[in-house]
């Protein structure tokens, strides 16, 4: 595939987007941006004392690389900001241009279907229940050593999704041509397979 071609992968967090985005971008050899790090990098930002426009405004790549924007905290910090307009408008560009990048690109968040490429070719949205989402993020964080009690997760997963989905700046929701897949009772394979179906559906 050679002619742009964009694959937009939504849902809540911890549904399988960015396992599934990856595996996605390597059988169709697709670039991939993980959109949510850019967030994430800009809430570790504020963090560390530093204003969410400003951040937004001045990230550069090797800010995408730091370790510790997995964790739950940069989480909560990465959706706070990502309410803020002006954030979101600073990140818009960088997106969009990935997006048509020669060769296609695979690029998973929470609005790339509905505001950030709407005329994207193929269009997921990845989900699973409140709680399967909540405990995969909690064997995540055990298997990378870190403590981490599981009531507090999912409340932390349930906090993040009702921010995304409740604030007016492109909200967390399926487009209106996306392509459902619920990865609650599916595995790693069977929910790859499920996407790359219907991206294959999509390219005729
Ligand atoms: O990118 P997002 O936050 O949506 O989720 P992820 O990081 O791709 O997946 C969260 C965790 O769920 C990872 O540890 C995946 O290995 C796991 N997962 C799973 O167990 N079954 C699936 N069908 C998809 C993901
Ligand atoms: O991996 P997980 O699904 O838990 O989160 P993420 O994709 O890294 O996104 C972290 C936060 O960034 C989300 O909770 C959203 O508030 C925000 N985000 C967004 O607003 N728009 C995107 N396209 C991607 C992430």
């Amino acid at each position: 595939m050679s002619a742009p071609f964009t694959i937009a992968i939504d849902g809540p967090a911890a549904a399988g987007k960015g396992t599934i985005s990856k595996a996605v971008a390597a059988h169709f050899q697709m670039a991939h941006l993980d959109t949510g790090l850019l967030y994430r990098a800009v809430g570790a930002k504020v963090l560390q004392g530093a204003d969410a426009v400003a951040a937004a405004r001045s990230l550069v790549p090797s800010d995408l690389e730091d370790d510790t924007l997995r964790g739950q905290d940069v989480a909560q910090a990465a959706s706070q900001v990502a309410v803020i307009g002006e954030v979101r408008a600073a990140l818009l560009e960088f997106q969009r241009s990935f997006a048509r990048r020669a060769g296609g690109a695979v690029l998973d968040g929470r609005d790339i279907g509905t505001v950030i490429c709407p005329g994207a070719e193929a269009k997921l949205f990845v989900t699973a229940s409140a709680e399967v989402r909540a405990k995969r993020r909690y064997d995540e964080l055990v298997q990378r050593g870190q403590t981490a009690d599981l009531d507090e997760v999912t409340a932390d997963v349930k906090a993040r999704d009702a921010r995304d989905m409740a604030r007016s700046e492109a909200p967390l929701k399926p487009a209106d041509d996306a392509v459902l897949i619920d990865t609650s009772n599916q595995t790693i394979d069977e929910a790859v397979a499920a996407a790359i179906a219907a991206v294959n559906a999509k390219k005729g």
